[in-house]
């Protein structure tokens, strides 16, 4: 075994401990694991942790919070890795805890439509296994290939279906936490509905891993609808797309997605997956991305042609319709890929902005005031439907938002921007690392100290996850 060079918190007799716990293989200490999980898809950010853990059960994680706890070891959750906020990344180094072992469904119960999980599942995965039995589990970020169902439950995450069937914290009904002391406590009941007491199962959704590690998920589902349509529609304008979004919910349509796409992201991501399923015409400025579901065929043609006479009011171009599954998922690639293949092109920074949908325009107006006076580029894409846009940045030399002053002004001016609209500054990535700086935009001591004031009940003595959403 392999002497062991600590230059932090930890001993050499919390590794031996730790292996005791989890099993030798599953302690990681070489560099290229540490860099590995030292990472997540947030900017260009690396915190090696000092060791990583991959246990298995909810008892070796509280065993090994046990031992943190009681010295005052930080400890990081990580998921999948793949969050835009930083919430993964153990910036104060010491433990980080994977649950990457963790990813059995435990049991899907079809008498009562709920899935019993763990949180290493990938979420596409659950969906698969769910969709199987005829049933649906409808939140699905663009990282569902890769992503786990306990990074979700952490941030709390959304995607393009949520602009119908809501984001994941209204499917979580109960879930099993091992708290920052080692004790592990179920929230709630497997329940529909429940107003017994405070509601901590949702204090915990959208905690980004600050309150407990989730170690066990009951989730809602339900049928799965037969039938979907997408089409896609080009605008000549960013802004008169955005106006568009509105106008389809006031006249009466609720689309199962509803997404925009400027047209250099469109143009950047096509180049990426090498794809050459949207022809790219000079005069489009932006795409909006429509899909409606159901179980009559004819009501949802219906639904698509009325809304697409609609849009010409817009001055909507000419709509192409996805006509098979294959056409269908050519263009649900290259939105989910925006991304990634945006951040390769030197978009780096990602801003996670919502506004009440009508405001759209007004935001989509500032971000391009603000990318002339703040000296970036900026393309938007996103939940337009949910009022959910984001926006990618991009500045010549500069891979992360903390690294030029100037852009942390213009930043701080887009999120001022989002609030005066009556919006705020995460949608569905988290305030993690990067976005704690900026929450006072949002929220005012008195807000902030009822948060600090939980967080202290749950992790008195600040060790796991530290750091992030707020300073304490
Ligand atoms: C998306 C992720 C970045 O919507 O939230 O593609
Ligand atoms: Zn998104």
């Amino acid at each position: 075994m392999e002497t062991v060079a600590l230059k932090g918190t930890l001993t050499a007799a919390h590794i031996d401990a730790f292996r005791q716990i989890v099993g030798e293989a599953y302690v990681l200490l070489d560099e290229e694991s540490r860099n590995d999980y030292g990472h997540d898809e947030t900017e260009h950010l690396l915190f090696p942790p000092e060791v990583v853990l991959r246990p298995r059960t909810a008892e070796e994680i509280s065993a090994v919070m046990k031992i943190c706890n009681q010295h005052r070891i930080p400890v990081t959750p990580r998921g999948a890795g793949t969050g835009l906020s930083g919430g993964a990344l153990p910036h104060l180094g010491g433990v980080l805890i994977s649950t990457d072992r963790m990813n059995s469904i435990l049991n899907i119960d079809e008498r009562n439509l709920q899935v019993i999980t763990e949180p290493g599942v990938i979420t596409e995965v659950l969906q698969n296994a769910v969709k199987e039995k005829g049933l649906f589990y409808p939140p699905d970020p663009s990282s569902r290939g890769s992503c786990f169902i306990g990074g979700n439950i952490a941030e709390n995450s959304g995607g393009p279906k949520a602009v119908k069937y809501g984001v994941v914290k209204d499917y979580v009904l109960n879930l099993q936490v091992v708290l920052p002391n080692g004790e592990i406590i179920w929230t709630g009941a497997n329940v529909l509905k429940n107003s017994t007491g405070y509601n901590l199962t949702q204090l915990v959704v959208g905690s980004e891993g600050t309150l407990g590690i989730v170690t066990k998920i009951v989730l809602k589902l339900i049928p799965l609808p037969k039938y979907d349509l997408l089409m896609l529609v080009p605008f000549q304008s960013l802004e008169k797309a955005g106006e568009a979004v509105s106008a389809i919910f006031r006249a009466g349509f609720t689309p199962s997605a509803l997404e925009l796409v400027e047209i250099d992201a469109l143009k950047i991501v096509s180049k990426f997956v090498d794809s050459a399923a949207v022809p790219v015409t000079e005069d489009t400025a932006a795409h909006l991305i429509i899909e409606v579901d159901g179980n009559h065929l004819d009501t949802l043609m219906m639904e698509m042609e009325a809304i697409s006479t609609l849009l010409t009011e817009y001055e909507a171009g000419e709509v192409y319709f996805a006509d098979d599954a294959q056409q269908k998922a050519e263009l649900w690639k290259l939105r989910r890929r925006v991304a990634e293949a945006v951040k390769v092109d030197g978009y780096t920074v990602e801003e996670d902005t919502v506004v009440p949908r009508a405001e759209l325009p007004a935001l989509i107006r500032g971000v391009k005031q603000l990318g002339q006076q703040y000296d970036f580029k900026a393309v938007c894409y996103g939940h337009a439907g949910d009022g959910n846009l984001h926006i990618r940045i991009k500045k010549e030399g500069i891979a992360n938002s903390a690294d030029d002053p100037q852009l942390i002004q213009g930043i701080k001016a887009l999120f001022e921007l989002v609030h005066q609209l009556g919006g705020t500054i995460s949608g569905e990535h988290g305030i993690g690392l990067i976005q704690k700086s900026y929450i006072d935009i949002v929220f005012n001591q008195h807000q902030l100290n009822i948060m600090r004031g939980i967080k202290k009940t749950f992790d008195p003595n600040n060790i796991l996850n530290a750091g992030k959403i707020f300073d304490l």
